[in-house]
This record gives C-alpha cells, structure tokens and sequence, in this order.
C-alpha cells in the first residue's frame, strides 16, 4: 500500500514515516510513505501557494494550480491510488472506513490543506473522497492524514508482528476490547483474575468475550445496536444479567 502526503510540511509527516509500526512496516517493504511538498509545484518567483478569496472577507485560500500539479506528480507516482482531501467537512472517518480504505484502494494520495481554506474546484476535479477525522477543526489536514494512515497501516498483514493482531482491536465487529493483564499477579490488592492463569484456553475465550461485552455495555451501548447480539452473546449477557440479579438482591 502507497502512503503519499501532500502538505506545505513535508517535516512534519516525513518524521512521522521514520517512527515505529510505520517505519518497520516502510523496512519490510509492506507500505510505502512519501511526502509531496505543495510549494514545490509553485511556478511564480515567490513560491505563492494562497491568495486572497474572491467576494473578500478575512484569511487567505489555497490555490488550484499548485495543488493540481502536486495531485498529478503523485498520480504519475502511484496511478492506482485514491485521492482523499483532509477536511472537516468530509465523511466521518472510523474503523471501518480503516477497513474500507485498507482493502480497496493500492494506494491513498491525501491532501492536507492549510489557511482558511482551498479553492473549491479542487474538491469538485481532483479529489476522490473527503474524510473528516472528527467534528473540531485544525490548523491542517496533517495530523488527519497520519491518523489515517497509522490506522490503516496497522492492518495490512504482516506490518504488526505476528504476536500483536488487528483481530481483536476496539470497534472490530462493533465491540470494545477485553481487558488485559500483565505481571505482577497482584498489584495493591487488586489481583489478576485466576482464569487467565489457568491455562485453559476455552474458559479464557469466554472469560474475554464477557469481557469484552461487559465493557461494550458499560462505554458504548450504541454499538449493540450497529451489530445485535449473536446468540453466545445473548447467553452470556444473560449470564451476567443473572449474576447482577443475585448481587442485588444479597
Ligand atoms: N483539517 C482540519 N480539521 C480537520 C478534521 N477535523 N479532519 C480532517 N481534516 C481536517
């Protein structure tokens, strides 16, 4: 998969290529991650890459050329890949759209904007989707892209080691992770629960799946209604419904 950033802050995303996941996923050769900087495909003396916005009011607009030029050179670079603008007015991103992006696409082109915003016809000519990373706004669609990107690159095969798995990750079939434990066993009273010590693997994987539930039920309870309980769900909240009835009633 081909990561490539155009931005007027090529440092700020290329130090970000050089760290962790990222970079051993850029070693293994499982990923690529380039940066495109705007102001490079500026053709006038100063390197102009805003202007003043036609109707007037305050702060300046990103210009088309430039940004056009850029899109085309990251085009030639990486043809198959999808053009995605970073704006708050975009489609929501989420796991799923992780998922989406990660197997649909060889390679993502993302367009970071800066000033108070970008001429319109690039959304209308260049771009292929736009993706918000949440309802606040920034200063530029850098930090999205890297939140992006670090999110999708995380699940092609290969880049976590295989010890660490996207199988189980918060929000993967709309449920919250279980809760995990290292040493030590006992820590200021609070001790590990004993199945986890137990060996037994069928009784770990239910004791995480209620966990798991318990957590969904607790934090996020609208994700039940994305995705019904399936039927050793239901038996197990029911369990715990139980459980609770008891503990009550003591
Ligand atoms: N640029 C500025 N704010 C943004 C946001 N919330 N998501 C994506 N790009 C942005």
């Amino acid at each position: 998969m081909d990561f490539t950033v155009l931005t007027l802050f090529p440092e700020l995303v290329d130090s970000f290529f050089k760290h962790g996941m990222i970079s051993r996923g850029i070693d293994k050769r499982l990923i690529t991650g380039h940066c495109i900087n705007i102001r490079d495909f500026s053709t006038d003396r100063h390197k102009t890459v805003d202007d003043r916005p036609y109707g007037g009011g305050s702060g300046m607009i990103m210009k088309l050329e430039p940004l056009q030029a850029a899109i085309y050179c990251a085009k030639k670079n990486a043809p198959d890949s999808k053009v995605v603008l970073m704006t708050p007015q975009g489609n929501t991103f989420s796991q799923e759209k992780a998922l989406e992006l990660a197997f649909g696409n060889k390679g993502l082109i993302f367009v970071c904007g800066r000033y108070e915003g970008i001429d319109e016809r690039v959304y209308t000519k260049l771009v292929d989707e736009e993706i918000s990373i949440g309802d606040y706004v920034m200063t530029g669609g850098e930090l999205a892209s890297m939140v992006i990107i670090d999110s999708i690159a995380r699940l092609i095969p290969g880049v976590l080691g295989s010890l660490e798995s996207p199988e189980s990750d918060s929000f993967t079939n709309d449920r919250l992770e279980y809760a995990q434990y290292t040493r030590p066993e006992e820590f200021e009273g609070e001790k590990v629960p004993d199945v986890l010590l137990s060996g037994n693997h069928e009784k770990i994987r239910l004791w995480r799946k209620r966990s798991s539930l318990e957590r969904t039920f607790l934090k996020r309870p609208d994700l039940f209604k994305k995705n019904r309980p399936d039927a050793e769900e239901k038996k197990i909240l029911n369990e715990w419904c139980r459980e609770l009835e008891s503990f009550a009633g003591e």
